[in-house]
């Protein structure tokens, strides 16, 4: 299946169906469906069309009404029981109105009135293919705002995580390595998953290595596996990380604490796609995607002669930059929100942050990012009583008010429930994406009558 590199646009990528008895309509099908860039299986008959549909891939379904056996119309009904994600288009006769109004009630797409214009069949075409991206880039950024694992459950809709989602996107759908760059905490390891899991290999595995955790001494025998009696304690022979991923993506975190001879023995089982367990004698070939994370700085390590320059080219071929917390400070109140509801269970109920509290949160700097945030709600949780959290459950560094109180004043904390957390996460996605409501639905995982039942009801600007 050919995926593009700027993901499916034009078509790239999809598989359409053509099922119809007749030859030459298959084939004008089919030119008309590869110049717009689709894949294209056909079938002559509605068995064939089910059985295809069922051992291969496919996104949409062209089909005949009339065909030798079950027509059309059981073709549709058994594709919307077994397959409902896959849409589908009827070629009816000339003038059967009924017929096609009927497709469409039995959940056709679209219908195509025979004889048809090979620019009507194209129109259609390209009218099913964007429902089909939009179906698709709904999916994505759904389960992304959710925190579902398919997206790697990265949270917030500032602009730099706008810009960071679409090149996220665009880099899964290639087998370039990746390198990503960011602060401790920003969530690199979720950036990984999500390059893998949206990409073509999210079938494969999937494999991180932590360079920085392993004795150095046991990297070499992970990564590469090795033979029984290779070393005191090699009681049988071990297959390696990196064969583990085989077909997959390797993840390479912590990748500048690799020691420069492991930089060079690695490089070269990269370079060669294979690889020499520990004490064997054979290689053995290794094909994977290397996706790579560091907190570090590479430049001075490279000057220094710490890490290999050619190393770095090999794995930079696209760089994702993870941007700090304290720069995106506007997705705060929505990973409050998200985390208060993770860490809440039956035995503690949680309704909310008080607005003081919020706003120590908002103050701060954040030099653990994400994953301090993370820690101090979990903690607040933990030590607090009550179902909401306050300022006194906060770590004492951070009780700090930014300004000293006027004086005379009692300082009375007012309680942000999480009904008032979801109405500012809503505002400020609003305001951030410019107006944009549809996008902002999606970011915030929700459908877009929800949204708009909601700045209603929460009084917002529509
Ligand atoms: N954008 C985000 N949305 C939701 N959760 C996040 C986000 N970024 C990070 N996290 C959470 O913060 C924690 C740290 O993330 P992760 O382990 O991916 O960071 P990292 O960049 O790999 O950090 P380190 O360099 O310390 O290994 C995780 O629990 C992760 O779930
Ligand atoms: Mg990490």
């Amino acid at each position: 299946m050919a995926v593009s590199e700027d993901g499916r646009s034009g078509g790239q990528g999809w598989v359409v169906l053509v099922a119809d008895d007749e030859p030459a309509v298959c084939g004008l099908c089919r030119e008309v469906a590869e110049s717009l860039g689709l894949s294209v299986l056909e079938a002559p008959s509605t068995e064939e069309a089910l059985d295809k549909l069922d051992r291969e891939r496919v996104d949409l379904v062209l089909a005949d009404l009339r065909m030798p056996s079950a027509g059309g119309m059981a073709l549709l009904e058994r594709v919307k029981q077994a397959h409902p994600q896959v849409e589908v288009i009827l070629m009816t006769g000339y003038g059967s109105v009924e017929t096609a109004v009927e497709a469409i009630k039995r959940g056709a797409r679209d219908y195509l009135a025979k004889p048809f214009h090979v620019d009507d069949l194209k129109a259609k075409l390209q009218h099913a293919l964007k429902e089909l991206e939009l179906t698709q880039e709904n999916r994505i950024l759904r389960e992304q705002a959710r925190g579902q694992p398919g997206f790697g459950g990265l949270i917030g809709t500032s602009p730099k995580m706008q810009r960071l989602y679409k090149l996220i996107l665009k880099v899964s759908q290639s087998r370039h390595p990746v390198l990503i760059l960011g602060e401790s905490g920003t969530g690199k390891e979720l950036v990984a998953r999500s390059v893998h899991f949206l990409g073509p290999l999210k079938e494969k595995p999937f494999v991180p290595v932590d360079c920085a955790g392993l004795v150095p001494t046991l990297i070499e025998s992970e990564l590469f596996g090795y033979v029984k009696g290779a070393f005191t304690g090699a009681l049988r022979t071990k297959t390696g990380l990196m064969e583990m991923a085989h077909g997959g993506t390797l993840f390479l975190d912590e990748i500048a604490e690799l020691s420069p001879d492991l930089q060079g023995k690695l490089l070269r089982a990269l370079q060669e796609k294979e690889i020499k367990p520990v004490g064997g004698t054979e290689r053995i070939s290794v094909d994977v995607r290397v996706v790579a994370a560091t907190n570090r700085d590479l430049d001075p390590a490279m000057r220094e002669g710490r890490f290999r320059k050619d190393l770095y080219y090999r794995l930079n071929v696209v760089t994702l930059k993870l941007p700090p917390l304290r720069e995106r400070k506007s997705d705060i109140p929505l990973l409050v929100h998200h985390f208060l509801e993770r860490f809440s269970d039956a035995a503690r109920p949680v309704s909310g942050i008080s607005e003081e509290a919020l706003a120590r949160l908002m103050s701060y700097d954040w030099p653990g990012n994400v994953r301090e945030l993370e820690n101090v709600i979990e903690r607040a949780l933990a030590l607090g009583a009550g179902s909401v959290v306050h300022t006194v459950d906060l770590p004492s560094n951070l009780q700090v008010p930014p300004a000293a109180p006027a004086p005379g004043t009692t300082p009375r904390e007012g309680i942000l429930p999480l009904r008032e957390l979801e109405k500012r996460a809503i505002q400020q996605a609003v305001e951030e994406l410019g107006g944009d409501k549809l996008l902002a639905a999606r970011l915030l995982g929700i459908g877009k009558t929800t949204l708009y039942r909601k700045l209603k009801e929460y009084e917002l600007e529509t």
